[in-house]
């Protein structure tokens, strides 16, 4: 029995475990209750009583050198991992996943082509009153230009049943009422944003969306101006050769008022089913401000004139990229989103 628990002795110290599977079956195969070491002790009881005090010192020493062994290696099996959280500085990056959001393009792009001309990009609240998205820019109360936009309003009191003063955007005009309320003349500005309309959702319709607005005011801004602005922009975008036409429109703070459509980008004015077989697409509404809304800002319509234009930043993505449901723009479909260009 001594020489067979010598030679146990050696194969235990000896054991490397290369897993933490095969040093749990080493536990198992000498430490259970059906293992090696238990059936030792059992034997044990077998032996001459004269040999058991020098069996029993082996048989513990046996037993210990089996649990430091497990104690042993389980500990480095756990240094090894605190190792593998190691960083490696020199490890090239992860690849970038991801892209920009189509309509993060195409602000980015129409941003940069006015930034070029000379404008800056104002900014406002979502959150408005009557007066920056309405009153200001000749919208009297109960006139019906107001049914042009269906407007959220929000009630501080919701009991009350009385209309609420305060209101989601419907336009950035409001940013050029408030940038014509605190700036200096002259004013040329972009009023990129989010805006809100009580709309039923379709393909062609949300209840959320993206304008940019323009406003331009200083001495001797005429109609010209405004129709050579948005013709560069038109080559710029959409690419040399794209004709424009002007329609007379109506709004209530611009007075001339258009709209302004492209040759349709898809068919080359050709007629297709985007342009609806007309070879034009109505692009964005604009005019010359209104003196009514220069004197209520505090401008002298005597002595500055202006023009202001806006248009859907969905639309112009839907033109630009052919897209046939602004619904694609708000629901995050990987599929659709990972067709554009990287950040
Ligand atoms: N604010 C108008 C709209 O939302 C667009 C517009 C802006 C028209 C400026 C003319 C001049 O429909």
């Amino acid at each position: 029995m001594n020489e067979r628990i010598e030679q146990i002795l050696n194969e235990v110290r000896g054991f490397k475990a290369d897993s933490k599977e095969a040093l749990e079956n080493f536990r198992i195969t000498y430490l259970s209750k059906k293992g090696i070491i238990p059936a030792l002790f059992a034997d044990f009881k077998t032996i001459a009583p004269e040999l058991r005090k020098e069996m029993g010192m082996k048989l513990n020493e046996l037993k210990n050198a089996v649990q430091e062994k497990v104690e042993e290696q389980l500990q480095l099996f756990e240094s090894q991992q605190v190792d593998t959280f190691d960083f490696d500085m020199s490890m090239p990056a992860n690849e970038m996943h991801g892209a920009r959001h189509p309509l993060s393009i195409v602000r980015r792009d129409i941003n940069s082509i006015f930034e070029h001309l000379g404008f800056t990009i104002a900014e406002g609240p979502e959150i408005e009153d009557d007066y920056h998205v309405f009153s200001a820019l000749n919208f009297p109360p109960d006139h019906p230009a107001r049914d042009m936009q269906d407007t959220f309003f929000i009630s501080k009191d919701p009991s009350e049943n009385k209309p609420s003063d305060i209101l989601l955007r419907t336009h950035t005009s409001s940013v050029q009422v408030r940038a014509m309320e605190s700036r200096k003349m002259p004013i040329r500005i972009i009023a990129p944003g989010r805006v809100f309309r009580n709309e039923a959702i379709s393909a062609r319709a949300h209840c959320i969306f993206h304008q940019i607005e323009g406003l331009y005011i200083d001495k001797n801004v005429s109609f010209v101006d405004l129709k050579q602005t948005l013709y560069h922009f038109v080559q710029e975008f959409f690419g040399e050769g794209t004709k424009v036409r002007f329609r007379p429109s109506y709004f209530p703070f611009t007075e001339t008022s258009a709209e302004m459509d492209i040759s349709c980008n898809i068919c080359g004015g050709e007629g297709c089913n985007i342009c609806k077989h007309t070879g034009w697409v109505e692009i964005l509404g604009c005019g010359m401000c209104d003196p009514n809304i220069l004197i209520s800002s505090g401008i002298d319509p005597e002595i500055y004139t202006g023009f202001a234009f806006g248009m859907g930043i969905e639309r112009i993505a839907m033109l630009k990229y052919q897209i046939n449901d602004l619904r694609l723009f708000f629901e995050n479909d990987l599929r659709f989103l990972e067709q554009f260009e990287l950040a």
